[in-house]
């Protein structure tokens, strides 16, 4: 039930995002790193909505300053919410850009939300429960890495991890069919759950960034982890590698 409301909740914020023109546009610190009204207002919209179908619940999100992860957090329910993951793409008509929604339950992801509304992709998973696309059940591919996409992201305000993920994509083309990159690490992890692609990588994302989506990813059979092999804290920024079924190691690409 609780899952149903935030679902709606979800459409609805994917709707403020389709109906958004022209936005003003913010710059935040370090090179090409924006916020839009647009995202002001979804995140405004979601705590509203949000605090209502579960009064107790704290929230971390990206904007207007909410964007620490405090001790609280880690104690009973806590929303982590980006009102628009993929802004870049938001603000150049770039798709995809998308809501998502986490909700943890003592410091561990507990439902994962993400909602793309241009093309009306609704991913969503319960901890245990598997991973679904629009209410059927997904599960990430089978197929050798040599036989599939992967995709990586990288922010241009992150300068010192430029060289890393450069030199880490360098090794992993001809280890795949192609690279992508999308401009929206949750679309991203997304990605492998439903079998587009098999691998993902990250030097370093934000917990609004993974926690839906790496809960989606794992629960449709994808292994996720930091660069290191080592669990995801779910208490901040980390690096994010995400595979898929078919591949049993992360290759040695970093
Ligand atoms: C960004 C996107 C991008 C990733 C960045 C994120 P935003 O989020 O997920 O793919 O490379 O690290 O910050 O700013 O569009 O919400
Ligand atoms: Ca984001
Ligand atoms: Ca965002």
């Amino acid at each position: 039930m609780i899952l149903e409301n935030i679902l709606q909740v979800a459409k609805e914020a994917g709707k403020i995002m389709i109906e958004a023109s022209n936005p003003k546009v913010m710059e935040k610190s370090g090179h090409a790193n924006f916020c839009t009204e647009t995202d002001e207002k979804i995140q405004a919209f979601l705590i509203d909505k949000l605090s209502k179908i579960c009064p107790e619940a704290s929230f971390l999100g990206e904007e207007d300053g909410q964007d620490v992860f405090t001790a609280k957090m880690s104690k009973g329910l806590c929303f982590v919410i980006d009102p628009i993951d993929g802004t870049s793409n938001f603000i150049y008509a770039y798709r995809p850009s998308v809501v998502s929604i986490a909700l943890l339950k003592d410091g561990r992801p507990y439902l994962g939300i993400v909602y793309n509304p241009f093309d009306e992709m609704l991913f969503t998973a319960e901890a245990g429960r598997g991973a679904y696309l629009n209410k059927e059940r997904i599960m990430s591919s089978d197929a050798p890495l040599a036989e599939s996409l992967a995709v990586f992201g990288t922010a241009p305000y992150y300068e010192e991890l430029r060289d890393r993920t450069f030199d880490a994509v360098k090794k992993l083309m001809p280890l795949c069919v192609d690279v992508r990159r999308s401009g929206s690490a949750a679309w991203d992890l997304c990605s492998v759950a439903c079998g587009k692609c098999s691998l993902y990588f990250e030097m370093k994302i934000q917990l609004w960034d993974y926690a839906a989506a790496a809960l989606i990813a794992s629960e449709a059979g994808c292994k996720v982890t930091d660069i290191e092999g080592k669990s995801l804290s779910y208490s901040g920024a980390s690096s994010v590698v995400c595979t898929a079924r078919g591949i049993q190691e992360i290759p040695e690409i970093f």
